[in-house]
């Protein structure tokens, strides 16, 4: 049954529909010249993730460039979803970090079918077809990893082994997982000293790499080193090795990868001693890229993001300017 609604709050309503009528219409449909952008995130599982989102909402807002973001949660089932809701709104285009590599060519080639075109951020899909996207922008995962080994390899060089390492991995299945760990084992393959004794999935957070940690270090006494896939998985096991007794970066060394304030911070203090970094300001770059793929103009099919290393002095002078 209908209400009478007052005038006062009647006015109010009108107010709120001309409004969200009026606010840029945007290219899904809307016969504006705005871009609508969809983009599927994978989750807030760390200080990046959280960073990296900033990044793209304020470029989308400084680019004048509508933008519908969804969160994965970290599931791939979650931006399936979110990809197949994309073409159905017609957005112009559809960015979106892959939680993990494998399984993307159905939705992708559902994607070109529309005539949407992809542009993949941060992480990489390992589809054969390349023509399912227009170009890829993060960091190279493996040289990361390969730059994590490589100073490890400088930290105990004409020293006697062995040196017994951890792995705290990212989340399975993701691309920083497989390639950091193919570029620090390859870096430490060819001496034998170098043994990595234990090596888990902490998934990308603080509170797994502290679960993980705990359990490497109930079962192991004699660890020398951690190499964590991530800050935040590295800030975990901190807790751990400190609540196991024990101080990190003196008694167990430790590498991570990000350079996020808070590792830097504990980089800074002593207790991580390594950091490659993997920047997570994408946002303006991506929406260059956005504008450009929309307007059918020609990309690179792969961005290459700049990124450095730290160790504690360098973190040290770092850290004032740092911006995530
Ligand atoms: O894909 C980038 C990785 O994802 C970052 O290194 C990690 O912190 C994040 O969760």
């Amino acid at each position: 049954m209908f209400k009478k609604v007052p005038a006062a709050l009647a006015a109010g309503l009108l107010t709120l529909v001309l409004t969200a009528c009026g606010g840029g219409d945007a290219g899904a449909g809307g016969g504006s010249d705005r871009i609508t952008l969809g983009f599927s995130q994978v989750g807030a599982e760390s200080g990046w993730r959280t960073a990296n989102t900033k990044s793209v909402q304020e470029a989308a807002k400084e680019a004048g460039i509508d933008l519908k973001f969804s969160d994965a949660q970290q599931k791939q089932e979650n931006q399936i979803k979110a990809i197949r809701s994309f073409i159905q709104q017609k957005v112009d285009a559809i960015a979106f970090s892959p939680v993990v590599e494998s399984g993307w060519d159905t939705v992708l080639k559902e994607v070109k079918d529309a005539g949407i075109p992809v542009i993949l951020t941060d992480r990489a899909v390992d589809s054969a077809d390349t023509s399912l996207y227009r170009t890829f922008i993060g960091s190279d995962f493996v040289i990361e990893g390969q730059k994590s080994g490589e100073w490890l390899v400088k930290e105990y060089e004409g020293k006697s082994g062995p040196v017994n390492i951890v792995e705290l991995q990212g989340t399975t299945g993701s691309a920083p997982a497989n390639d950091r760990k193919k570029g620090f084992g390859d870096a430490i393959a060819a001496d034998p000293k170098f043994k990595i004794i234990a090596s888990q999935t902490g998934d990308f957070t603080r509170a797994k790499g502290k679960e993980v940690m705990e359990a490497f270090l109930k079962a192991h006494k004699d660890i020398d080193v951690l190499f964590a896939h991530n800050d935040d998985m590295g800030l975990g096991a901190i807790e751990a090795i400190e609540g196991a007794g024990l101080k990190p970066g003196t008694d167990i060394k430790i590498i991570t990868i990000d350079a996020v304030k808070d590792g830097m911070q504990a980089l800074a203090d002593g207790k991580i001693n390594f950091i490659a970094e993997c920047s997570p300001l994408l946002g303006p770059q991506l929406m260059d890229l956005v504008k450009k793929a929309v307007k059918g103009e020609q990309i690179p099919q792969r961005v290459l993001t700049e990124e450095t290393t730290f160790t504690p002095e360098q973190a040290k002078a770092a850290l004032p300017d740092r911006k995530y």
